[in-house]
């Protein structure tokens, strides 16, 4: 076993004092910071798109002006915040030059990708500022909507937060063929909270970290108050949750509805029909919605509709971007009846199940401050927690039946499907029928996913995508033979 170098990161976690390792007391909870709505008067930023095949650039510093505020934060490329908008098509290799211009190590992780363990942004796999790393691996993964942004150990949701962030797109000819809605109409849409009252600063408390860290502005692609003008035609949206913390149960107004054409491993096998799509940090949901027959300056928003559930969040409806009809345009798009196909995983050949218990937290020194342990561990890049098989099928299951907050689990390097849920919520979700990397559990709910390893071979990690929960070590590792 090699040992990776860690630099002193996780013996602060192993130091810690764990005094006692119970339920916490739900009336000291502390609730997510209310949204505050803007005017909806900006118009939206579109990241520009940039062939993964052959791509370069750079994590900065930058700045830009948000909610009329000019702001510092870090981004890859251009400036501003977040990324450039990554394309590629299935089965090519893609290609992408990497300096860390920052003052900090760094890294890029592949959100979704089937990416080699040694490409995958490992959390103890860093560039030191000042270096470069090229990333070079053939995308297999099906066409769909997948992201990046670094994943450094204990640094994830601070490099995150201030603006490290980009979509990644994969698609094929057989994608092509379905007549999609492309270019204009094509949009990637990620959405996320942030504190612009004194700056784009990362400064959690110990309330922050324990819930997540939560602001009151909501930007989609870096803008606040954003406003988009539309077409009477189909569009599709990319809608990507890239905040540290927030859950959006995203709805329409005007009694639209969406029509669900991919998850985040890509398109589903039909289109589903849905009024609400609720979806946790790092889960993605692609989208059609068509706006015909509305007249010409009509204003509908995309909004977050309050859920149940949960105690720290959900109980403030807020809108999150508007829509403005500005011409009225002739759309023979037909919605088609079917996408590509989803082959289940048969449950019967699963070789193993593995249960992990993400209910509990431990609480240490001062009894403040919270640890969230993945089966009583947190993580420690030079364990290997748990071992499979390359090729095999496994069946694992998240259990958050004792516990008192929502944590999205996510799994590095592969898609998974979600098998059951079982408690709270009870069903599997409409955005949870196809190809999945994520998959919440609510308090109470108990999830169970199955998971065909891919080829490639090496040490993973799979974690909370609650950036708060990730940094304070609700992150193992997994290593496939
Ligand atoms: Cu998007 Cu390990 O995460
Ligand atoms: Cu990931
Ligand atoms: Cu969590």
């Amino acid at each position: 076993m090699n040992i990776l170098k860690i630099g002193g990161l996780i013996t602060l976690v192993s130091a810690l004092t764990i005094i006692s390792c119970h339920k916490m007391d739900e009336g000291n909870q502390a609730i997510a910071k209310a949204i505050v709505e803007k005017s909806f008067s900006t118009s939206i930023a579109i990241p520009m798109v940039m062939d993964a095949t052959n791509a370069s650039f750079a994590a900065k510093s930058s700045s830009a002006t948000i909610g009329g505020q000019s702001l510092n934060t870090l981004s890859y490329g251009n400036g501003g915040i977040l990324g450039p908008t990554l394309k590629i098509n299935q089965g090519d290799i893609m290609n992408l030059v990497f300096a860390n211009q920052l003052s900090e190590p760094t890294n890029i992780h592949w959100h979704g990708l089937e990416a080699p363990a040694a490409q995958d942004g490992y959390p103890t796999d860093l560039t030191e500022a000042g270096n470069s790393y090229t990333y070079n691996f053939r995308v297999t993964n099906r066409p769909g909507t997948y992201w990046y942004h670094p994943h450094p150990d204990m640094a994830t949701a601070s490099q995150a937060y201030r603006g490290l962030a980009g979509f990644f797109i994969v698609t094929s000819p057989e994608e092509q063929a379905l007549n999609l809605p492309q270019g204009i109409y094509d949009i990637p849409l990620v959405i996320q909270d942030k504190r612009l009252t004194g700056g784009l600063v990362y400064n959690p408390d110990t309330d922050d970290q324990n819930i997540g860290f939560f602001g009151e502005s909501v930007l989609v692609n870096g803008t606040s108050g954003a406003m988009m003008e539309v077409e009477t035609r189909t569009y599709r949206f990319r809608l990507l949750n890239g905040s540290n913390a927030r859950i959006y149960n995203f709805a329409l107004s005007e009694g639209l509805k969406f029509k669900l054409i991919g998850s985040d491993g890509g398109l589903l096998d039909a289109p589903l029909e849905v009024s609400n799509i609720l979806l946790a940090p790092g889960e993605r949901a692609d989208v059609l919605i068509n706006f015909d027959n509305m007249p010409v300056s009509t204003e509908l928003f995309l909004e977050s509709a309050s859920f149940s559930g949960s105690s720290t969040q959900g109980n403030q409806s807020f809108k999150i971007m508007k829509f403005k009809i500005i011409k009225d345009v002739a759309d023979n798009f037909i919605v088609p009846t079917t996408l590509m196909p989803v082959v289940k995983i048969s449950e019967s050949s699963a070789v193993a199940s593995r249960n992990f218990n993400i209910g509990h937290m431990m609480v240490h020194g001062n009894m403040n401050e919270v640890m969230h342990p993945i089966d009583g561990k947190t993580f420690d890049a030079n364990r290997r927690d748990e071992v499979v098989q390359s090729g095999s099928v496994e069946i694992w299951e998240f259990d958050n039946t004792m516990g008192t907050e929502i944590h999205p689990m996510h799994l590095h390097g592969l898609q998974f499907q979600v098998l059951k849920r079982t408690g709270g919520r009870g069903t599997i979700q409409a955005w949870e029928k196809g190809w999945k990397d994520t998959v919440l559990a609510f308090p109470g709910e108990k999830v169970k996913i199955i998971i065909l390893f891919p080829e490639n071979k090496g040490k993973f990690v799979f974690h909370c995508h609650n950036l708060e929960h990730e940094d304070a070590g609700m992150m193992l590792n997994f290593e496939i033979k």
